[in-house]
């Protein structure tokens, strides 16, 4: 069973031919950062005319590197919400295109519900229930997860995403656009010494996240406090007098309460459910933040303390991709749930 998989929700264009929803047989991605860094974030138009101009020859390069034809192919899907909604109006013109002409089943799926997937390819699936952490530039939300496709929302950010947290870090200490992995990378080379940033936790019991406050209180200290509100706001000084080492100790300070707050709350629902009496089997984390290196070492060690099977995506799984949209995809074909060829592109969904 051979799904090509087509994902085109925001700066990457991508594809890839995964069988029997695991096996990765390609995955290619060409990423537009170069084309977005010198305005600091993704510029819709810039995106979709991008994409438009790719999807052709990634969707050919990634069934050449899988060594299939296109009538090999047993269904094509697509990721169709959330997303931009320029980008997402590519990759679902170009799936439905590939399905009518082939006479192939089509599968629009939520970008959100993929990444939930991307740490069942190349490796086996998670023990069900399992809690949910996606953790990417527009998401930060954890579900309970039934089955790869019985996905229930518990908590989510009730402002800023984490990963528009790292960006957002790294734009205040100008450290280039996407700032998620520099943050990442000069976090490691310091410590935060004595410089600690708030942790939001909202109410007791509260599965939600906020970051906002982190990033201000970021900006604040780097920046100085403001005169005026808003876009006309006036700061003291800039990140610009800073040494290298100076802005290592900040992202340093940001990554530990940006990574604690993630550890509470995924502890929050881990205990509710096994409160439900439905302990869960597995803790599944998916997202372009997954791919963060404290993260994936306190997930790691929140596994060994609480003997849970913890699921991080390989690498080249945590950023966007098609190989999480063809495996989810998978399980669609085996329920004989297909799309008609009006599937629309949706850019904003519940979850
Ligand atoms: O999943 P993704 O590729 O796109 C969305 O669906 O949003 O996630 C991109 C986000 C960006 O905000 C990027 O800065 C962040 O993931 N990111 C990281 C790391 N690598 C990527 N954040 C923290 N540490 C990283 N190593
Ligand atoms: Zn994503």
């Amino acid at each position: 069973m051979l799904i090509l998989g087509i994902e085109s929700s925001c700066d990457e264009t991508a594809a890839a031919v995964v069988a029997d929803g695991c096996d990765v047989r390609s995955n290619i991605i060409a990423s537009q950062h170069d084309l977005h860094a010198k305005y600091g974030g993704v510029v819709p138009e810039i995106a979709s005319r991008a994409h438009i101009e790719r999807i052709g020859p990634v969707i050919d390069e990634a069934l050449g590197a899988a060594g299939v034809t296109l009538e090999q192919i047993d269904a094509v899907a697509v990721g169709n919400r959330p997303g931009l909604i320029g980008s997402l109006l590519v990759g679902v013109a170009a799936a439905k295109t590939l399905a009518w002409s082939l006479g192939k089943p089509l599968i629009g799926l939520d970008h959100v519900h993929a990444h939930l997937y991307a740490a069942a390819l190349d490796a086996s699936p998670p023990v069900y229930p399992a809690v949910g952490l996606v953790v990417s530039g527009g998401h930060t939300s954890l579900y309970r997860l039934d089955g790869p496709l019985e996905i229930t929302l518990l908590g989510r950010t009730i402002d800023d995403a984490v990963g528009e947290a790292y960006d957002k870090v790294a734009a205040i200490l100008e450290l280039g656009y996407p700032g998620g992995p520099t943050v990442d990378r000069l976090a490691q080379t310091a410590e935060p010494g004595d410089l600690k940033f708030p942790r939001t936790l909202l109410d007791a019991d509260s599965l939600d996240f906020s970051y906002s406050g982190l990033k201000t209180a970021v900006l604040y200290h780097v920046r100085g406090k403001p005169t005026g509100r808003g876009r006309g706001a006036q700061f003291e000084r800039d990140a610009s007098a800073m040494s290298e080492a100076q802005k290592a100790t900040v992202c340093a300070a940001f990554q530990q309460a940006a990574i604690d707050v993630l550890i509470v709350k995924t502890e929050r629902a881990l205990d509710r459910l096994s409160g439900e009496g439905r302990p869960p089997g597995a803790l599944v984390i998916g997202g372009g933040v997954s791919a963060n290196s404290l993260l994936r070492l306190r997930a790691t060690e929140l596994g060994q303390q609480r003997a849970l099977d913890v699921r991080l995506p390989a690498m080249n799984y945590c950023l966007d991709n098609a190989a999480m949209i063809a495996g989810l995809a998978y399980h669609r074909y085996i329920d004989r749930r297909f799309d008609e060829l009006d599937l629309p592109a949706v850019a904003t969904t519940r979850i």
